[in-house]
């Protein structure tokens, strides 16, 4: 038995977990989630491939339940601890030193305490791994427990390195690699032909290189493909990867012009409008939506062109937090119309936006 603990958007999360699952054929079966961890049974083919997930924090080996499945913890000289669903630092010290005395008889034990915080960071870990023992407590609604142990984390300096040591930035510009990840799983496509109409300066690209997927990426400016081919020469070298990403300057709505074959997935963050400076009201939010589905629509009919028979396209489209609160999400049934069924839809939000993510996952019919 295995949990995931999901990261700080836990629908998002959850939803790219299951799409995980199913992209990497992991055969995995779900026995309770909330809205923080979802516990299920699994081969530990899993923990070959936690790496490539975005949105959780870290995989937790299940031991035992309650006060009985500490005797079961694997002796470690130094250990930290996390607890989930409890908030409680006479709790958090109350198991530290139970497991301490359960490890007594095979050697000394140190409750390291490395940080102001009931859960150990993946960055903590990582430094700790694999000396350093993170056992995991996961508190249930109906006070019950299970023990366990932190086998994988996603890796938050990996991410990180994507983002802030590439050549060309462009902070606000441009989505998160986590983010990317997500989408990439979110597509549910495992290998195949992978393209970015929007690439801009290629933080999609660099996750589809980095799995080493048939990657394609275009864009309106030649300026962005410039500072792409440069992330993304950055990207092999520091990586140490063989393969690249073809690259074309080419308006999204044209995309038969440039490109011949056709794509199993394409996953894209397009232009979304111009930066907003405060949160829109209702009827403006509507306007500005319209405005730009008018750009949408026929870069749609352009995806329709160089999609493969059931190709998915993962879409972020956007949705507005208004100035009277609450957020406006577009209906857009003219994606059915073109042939495009939506299999999913999540939000996320990042404040230095103002704008909110409304990321579809779509199947082409074909
Ligand atoms: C939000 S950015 C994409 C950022 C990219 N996902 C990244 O993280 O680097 C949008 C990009 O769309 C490009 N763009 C705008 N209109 C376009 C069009 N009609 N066809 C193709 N690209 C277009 C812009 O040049 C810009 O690079």
């Amino acid at each position: 038995m295995y949990a995931v603990i999901f990261g700080k958007n836990p629908a998002l999360s959850e939803a790219e977990f299951h799409s995980f699952s199913r992209r990497f054929g992991l055969k995995v079966r779900p026995a309770e989630s909330n809205r923080y961890w979802v516990l299920f049974e699994s081969s530990s083919e899993i923990e070959r491939h936690f790496h490539w997930l975005g949105g959780s924090l870290k995989l937790v080996r299940i031991i035992g339940e309650g006060d009985g499945a500490i005797r079961n913890l694997e002796y470690s000289r130094l250990f930290t601890v996390s607890l989930y669903g409890r908030n409680d630092w006479r709790l958090w010290r109350k198991l530290g030193s139970d497991i301490k005395r359960e490890f007594k008889e095979e050697g000394p034990a140190k409750f390291f305490k490395p940080a102001k915080t009931y859960a150990m960071p993946a960055e903590l870990i990582l430094k700790g791994f694999p000396e350093v023992k993170d056992f995991v407590f996961i508190f249930k609604e109906d006070g019950s427990f299970l023990v366990g142990e932190t086998v994988k984390v996603t890796d938050p300096f990996e991410l990180k390195k994507l983002d802030v040591e590439r050549p060309v930035q462009k902070p606000i510009l441009s989505i998160p690699p986590r983010l990317a990840r997500i989408m990439v799983n979110l597509s549910e496509v495992r290998k195949g032909s992978f393209l970015d109409p929007f690439c801009g300066i290629g933080t999609v690209l660099q996750e589809f290189v980095l799995q080493g997927l048939s990657a394609y990426g275009s864009d309106r400016d030649e300026g962005q493909i410039r500072a792409a081919k440069k992330n993304l020469a950055w990207l092999r070298r520091e990586f140490h990867l063989k393969n690249s990403a073809h690259l074309e300057v080419c308006d999204a709505r044209k995309l038969k012009r440039c490109f011949r074959q056709r794509f199993d997935a394409i996953v894209t963050e397009p232009y979304l409008g111009k930066p907003l400076k405060r949160h829109p009201g209702r009827g403006e939010a509507i306007k500005l939506a319209n405005e730009l589905d008018r750009f949408y629509y026929p870069v749609f009919e352009s995806f329709a062109d160089v999609l493969k028979r059931h190709g998915r396209v993962v879409f972020v489209f956007p949705a507005y937090k208004l100035s009277g609160g609450g957020v406006y999400r577009k209906e857009r049934k003219w994606l059915g119309k073109l042939g495009f069924e939506v299999l999913g839809r999540y939000t996320d939000y990042e404040e230095r936006h103002k704008l909110v993510r409304d990321i579809h996952v779509l199947r082409y019919r074909g």
